[in-house]
């Protein structure tokens, strides 16, 4: 039987950000949403109140699940740390890392003889740390970690640097794994433990993801210590 969630709040991000260069062009990523959807959508079946920020992706909304849609990383950063208080965040969201250091406001044209365009790039800000080291931080922060090789010693670090509880890394350009497709395989790492799930399908991993994060919490010492009465 699947671990309830009644009276959790929790908030998941998913999709892609796009971050634009101009009216027309913008910088961009495989995330459909399929997994942080799959994730939001058996989080609400176990009666949880989830909030669920959307990059640009065409997934129908979770029954139960209040959804806010986001074009940009700094738009998803909002919402996110607006969504707070919450007592989980799941960052399932690819969220780009660089923007562009100014929108053009017109069409960038090519120029006769220019063989190349060189664009000025800057880091966004990481929304997952922000939440971990927010003064509202959920009790429990999941992040993913998307890497094409050396997965355990990435999500590893990410696991340390973002000061997060959990980690979920999956393989990306792989097929059968990771972007745009139905199923996954999941490595998850906290301090002192991993579990692999799957391969299987995004939605069996998100319940068995969630099976995993109410054990996590379940093992977490309460915020506060019982009240004794002195006299
Ligand atoms: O959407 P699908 O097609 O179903 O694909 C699913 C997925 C591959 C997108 C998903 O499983 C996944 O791995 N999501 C995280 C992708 C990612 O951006 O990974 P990362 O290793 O670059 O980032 C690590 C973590 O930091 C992630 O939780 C990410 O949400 C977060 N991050 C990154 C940059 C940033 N500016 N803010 C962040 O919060």
């Amino acid at each position: 039987m699947s671990t309830s969630l009644a009276g959790l709040r929790i908030v998941v991000s998913a999709g892609p950000t796009y971050e634009d260069i101009d009216p027309v062009r913008f910088i961009g990523n495989r995330s459909s949403g399929k997994m942080g959807f799959a994730i939001a959508a058996a989080a609400a079946q176990r009666g949880a109140q989830v909030r669920l920020i959307a990059g640009p992706v065409h997934q129908p909304t979770p029954r139960d699940v209040q959804r806010t849609d986001v074009r940009s990383a700094a738009q998803m950063h909002a919402a996110v740390l607006s969504a707070l208080p919450a007592d989980v965040y799941i960052g399932a969201a690819a969220v780009a890392d660089f923007t562009p250091r100014s929108f053009a406001g017109s069409k960038i044209k090519k120029q006769p003889g220019e063989e190349g365009l060189t664009l000025q790039l800057v880091r966004t800000r990481d929304i997952l740390a922000d939440v971990a080291a927010h003064p509202q931080r959920p009790r429990l922060v999941l992040g993913f970690a998307a890497e094409t090789d050396e997965v355990e010693r990435y999500a590893r670090g990410k696991l340390e640097r973002k000061r997060v509880d959990l980690i979920a890394a999956n393989r990306v350009g792989v097929e059968g794994s990771g972007f745009e497709s139905d199923d996954n395989a999941l490595q998850l790492f906290w301090p002192g433990g991993e579990r692999a799930l799957g391969p299987a399908s995004k939605q069996v991993l998100a319940d068995a993801l969630l099976d995993l994060i109410g054990e996590r919490l379940a093992a977490m010492t309460p915020l506060a210590s019982p009240r004794t009465d002195q006299t």
